[in-house]
């Protein structure tokens, strides 16, 4: 019986945890990637650089070229810094499915922008991008194979 009675408790408790975790995620909204584009209206200058002098601007199509000559599983590892967020929340996942992230767009060096689009806080979108940043994607292998090491500003705007 009074097995019975701590157990019923201990019900209790851990459905007041679940409930408290579901409430907290809805009230949490996360960022998430919405693509370069997303940015145009707001930062013309910025994009239009972007767009007509980074190489970045057309990451996919680099890899889209050697598919073929891949299997998928290594094509799927070009993804990773081609594209946008890929494997991260609301970031690239396909051609088809998220066209808008197909590129390493603006937010691979100033994060998920949905926060900030909406309304242009600039407390919500990262400015002090750093070279540790740079180094996910440029990596000391890929620097020391090209003899390159990036500026701050390079590829960027
Ligand atoms: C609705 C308009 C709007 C859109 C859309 C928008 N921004 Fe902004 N952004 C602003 C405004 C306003 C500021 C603050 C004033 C300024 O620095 O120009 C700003 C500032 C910034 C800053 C500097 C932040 C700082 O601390 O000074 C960065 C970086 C930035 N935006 C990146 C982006 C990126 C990347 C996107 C697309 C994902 C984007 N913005 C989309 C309006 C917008
Ligand atoms: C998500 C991965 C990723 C991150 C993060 C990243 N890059 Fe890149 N960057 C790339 C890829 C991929 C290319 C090559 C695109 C192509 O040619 O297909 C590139 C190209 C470049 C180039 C070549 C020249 C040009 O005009 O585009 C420069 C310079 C560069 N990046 C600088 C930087 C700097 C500086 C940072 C950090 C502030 C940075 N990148 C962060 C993926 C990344
Ligand atoms: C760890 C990050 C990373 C991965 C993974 C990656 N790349 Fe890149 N790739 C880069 C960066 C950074 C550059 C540009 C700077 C450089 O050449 O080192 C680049 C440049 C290139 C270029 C040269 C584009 C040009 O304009 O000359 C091609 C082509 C390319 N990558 C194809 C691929 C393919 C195909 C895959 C998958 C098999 C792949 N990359 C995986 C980061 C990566
Ligand atoms: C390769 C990394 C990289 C990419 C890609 C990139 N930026 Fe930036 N961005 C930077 C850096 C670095 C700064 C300078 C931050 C600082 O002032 O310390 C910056 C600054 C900014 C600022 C603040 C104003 C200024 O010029 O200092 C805005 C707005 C901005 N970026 C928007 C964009 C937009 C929109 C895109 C895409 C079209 C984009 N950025 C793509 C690296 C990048």
């Amino acid at each position: 019986m009074k097995c019975h009675i701590i157990f019923t408790l201990f019900f209790l408790f851990c459905l007041g945890l679940a409930v408290q975790t579901l409430a907290a995620q809805s009230l949490i909204k996360e960022k998430k990637y919405v693509g370069a584009k997303a940015c145009m209206a707001c930062h013309e200058k910025e994009y239009s650089n972007y767009m007509n002098f980074a190489k970045k601007a057309k990451s996919f199509e680099s890899i889209k070229k050697m598919e073929a000559k891949l299997t998928p599983e290594e094509y799927r590892g070009c993804f990773e810094c081609h594209t946008t967020g890929y494997g991260k929340p609301g970031g690239f996942e396909s051609e088809e499915k998220t066209p808008d992230l197909k590129d390493a767009g603006c937010e691979v060096c100033h994060g998920p922008g949905s926060l900030h689009i909406d309304g242009g806080d600039p407390d919500k979108i990262i400015r002090d991008v750093t070279m540790e940043n740079c180094n996910t994607c440029h990596n000391k292998d890929r620097i020391e194979a090209f003899d390159f090491k990036p500026l701050l500003f390079g590829g960027a705007h």
